[in-house]
């Protein structure tokens, strides 16, 4: 399968981004499937129901999301409603909504699973390498699912890369989320699968994760709350990961994806 994920959506300029860049990338890329983190795609804050349609009009085949689900209060309802959007799979048992989902594409079944990481995290939910252990003993690769992708939503890259190397083998990606800021680290682990310590934000990089700098700078320099953030107007960047699978669902390629506002381009190669 050829698998297009993109980072967390940061409000207006995060979906303004992926809809701008998106059409052409899926034209150039051809994927099998596109997944997408929208946890703060609602003015930064979680997501509504109309932006999840949004989102799915767009061509996104999946919604991923991490510790913001809950902030719009009317996710509580129709996160029940639709599949396609994930919340972690480790939040407690009778928590509303899904942790994973099968993805039916042209190529195969692609199984999606979102988790939270629990080091330095606003909460820490239960253990997400049991969790995620449980899902990939149940649906082996390359026999319960074609292809397996994990958006491991985690501050520390040590989680997340603990995670990468216990799902080896076993996932055809491990893709981090929650910083908003792109790592360089996109490799295929020894296993086979492909991994990312975190995919970046779609947003406008010209901010303090994706929220206007004045009121984050003036928390950390005075210590004093501000109003809550908003997020920031200018153009954004679209990043994310691209991965095609070969053999048994392990990964043959993975490589960055960036277009659009700050931050330099990075295409994958076409050539596959
Ligand atoms: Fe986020
Ligand atoms: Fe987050």
């Amino acid at each position: 399968l050829r698998i297009l994920f993109l980072g967390d959506i940061v409000g207006r300029a995060g979906r303004e981004a992926v809809l701008k860049h998106l059409p052409g990338l899926k034209a150039r890329l051809k994927p099998d499937a596109v997944i997408i983190n929208c946890e703060n795609a609602a003015h930064g804050f979680g997501i509504t129901e109309s932006i999840t349609q949004e989102l799915i009009g767009a061509g996104a085949d999946c919604l991923t999301s991490g510790n913001h689900i809950w902030d719009q209060r009317e996710t509580l309802g129709h996160i029940a409603r639709e599949p396609r959007l994930l919340r972690p799979i480790n939040y407690p048992k009778g928590t509303p909504g899904h942790g994973k989902a099968m993805i039916e594409t042209l190529a195969g079944k692609l199984l999606v699973i979102n988790a939270m990481g629990r080091l330095y995290m606003p909460e820490a939910l239960d253990d997400p390498f049991a969790a995620i252990n449980r899902e990939l003993e149940t649906a082996p690769l390359g026999e319960g699912a074609d292809a397996i992708l994990i958006d491991f939503h985690a501050e520390a890259t040590s989680e997340k890369q603990a995670m990468g190397h216990f799902c080896d083998g076993r996932a055809s990606l491990v893709v981090g989320t929650h910083t908003h800021v792109p790592t360089a680290d996109h490799m295929i682990l020894p296993g086979g699968t492909a991994y990312l310590s975190d995919a970046g934000m779609c947003g406008d990089f010209d901010s303090v994760i994706g929220m206007k700098k004045a009121d984050p700078i003036r928390r950390f320099t005075h210590k004093i709350p501000t109003a809550r953030l908003e997020p920031a107007e200018g153009e954004g960047t679209l990043c994310g990961v691209f991965v095609v699978t070969g053999e048994r669902g392990r990964a043959r390629y993975v490589a960055p994806v960036r277009l659009g506002g700050k931050l330099e381009a990075y295409l994958p190669s076409v050539d596959l």
